[in-house]
């Protein structure tokens, strides 16, 4: 039995267990909300930007809304919605595409969600429909493909034939990768592109392209331009299975610098790999957190990368971290 000043202080024990148990789950309803719509699963490099996301997110007590979006715009700005709908204090997404995305990103800004921009850019009128953009500059990345070309090929005699493999069609790493080639050689007339189609960023892509401009054009490629690793990692199964040697009868070059590409340098089957980070995750969380507080962050933060030659592969093989 309990008088009535035991049930007071049962009540008053009570009253504050309730506001320690209020605390803990406002504390827990203070996490950041992050939407991130990813674009797809197509690479390897694809696969390790996904893991550095949510290993980051983990870690930055960050509670991570994910979606992958198969390559398809339409799915990115479902999932987009989606997270509008939910309310989630930041947007995240790495476009697949660089156009068609100002009404989804005018939706977010009416309902104040900011958005942060990660891996790709996009194309608007408006600026203001995004806060930050976190990535590689695939524009450079596509120039230091063309410098080492240059530096390969000095004192050569031309012509000097190129099959270029495309990466998704309107992305901006195929967009970038593609006019930074051209901006290096376009006052050298000896480099010619010969062929130039998508693969889509896949292996299957970049084998089966790599197959249909081997039977038109044989031996008359001297050069394959793969705007990924996995799709020159396609190319040279068609290379090999047309009795040809990738890395000496065909030079090829590639983007990304995953495991697979270095592996294939190592192997003496590509000849350089321009490296494009995957590893986001950290960036992107520190940001969002910044952004969701109210902090100004600067509108554009550049990925530091360089290039590796098939030479200083398996010096550098070990450190890889994807
Ligand atoms: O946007 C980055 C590109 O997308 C990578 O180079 C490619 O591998 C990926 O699929």
């Amino acid at each position: 039995m309990m008088n009535k000043s035991g049930t007071r202080v049962l009540a008053t024990l009570m009253v504050a267990a309730g506001v320690m148990l209020c605390s803990t789950f406002s504390h827990a309803a203070d996490k950041l909300v992050l939407g991130f719509a990813q674009v797809g699963a197509e690479s390897e490099w694809r696969t390790a930007n996904t893991e550095s996301i949510k290993s980051s997110a983990k870690e930055a007590g960050v509670d991570l809304k994910f979606s992958d979006a198969q390559q398809k715009q339409e799915n990115q700005i479902k999932a987009i919605r989606s997270y509008i709908a939910q309310k989630v204090d930041v947007i995240a997404f790495s476009p697949v595409v660089e156009s068609g995305w100002e009404p989804v990103l005018r939706e977010a800004k009416a309902a104040k969600i900011p958005v942060i921009l990660t891996d790709r850019a996009i194309k608007v009128s408006d600026d203001s429909l995004y806060t930050a953009f976190i990535g590689s500059d695939f524009l450079e990345e596509g120039r230091r493909g063309g410098r080492w070309l240059e530096d390969h090929y000095k004192g050569a005699q031309g012509p000097i034939n190129i099959a270029e493999l495309q990466g998704t069609v309107g992305s901006a790493p195929a967009i970038d990768r593609h006019n930074g080639l051209i901006e290096v050689i376009k006052s050298d007339d000896r480099f010619k592109i010969i062929a130039s189609q998508s693969g889509d960023f896949t292996r299957a892509g970049g084998k089966q392209v790599m197959e249909a401009m081997l039977k038109s054009y044989g031996k008359q490629i001297q050069v394959v331009y793969s705007h990924n690793d996995d799709m020159a990692i396609g190319a040279i199964q068609a290379i090999e299975e047309a009795g040809l040697k990738p890395g000496k009868d065909i030079v090829i070059v590639s983007f990304d610098a995953t495991k697979g590409g270095f592996q294939a340098m190592m192997a003496g089957k590509m000849n350089v790999s321009v490296e494009c980070s995957p590893l986001l995750g950290p960036q992107l969380m520190e940001t969002a957190k910044l952004v969701a507080a109210g902090k100004s962050v600067p509108k554009r933060i550049v990925t530091k990368e360089t290039v590796f030659p098939m030479e200083t592969a398996a010096a550098a093989f070990p450190s890889r971290k994807y």
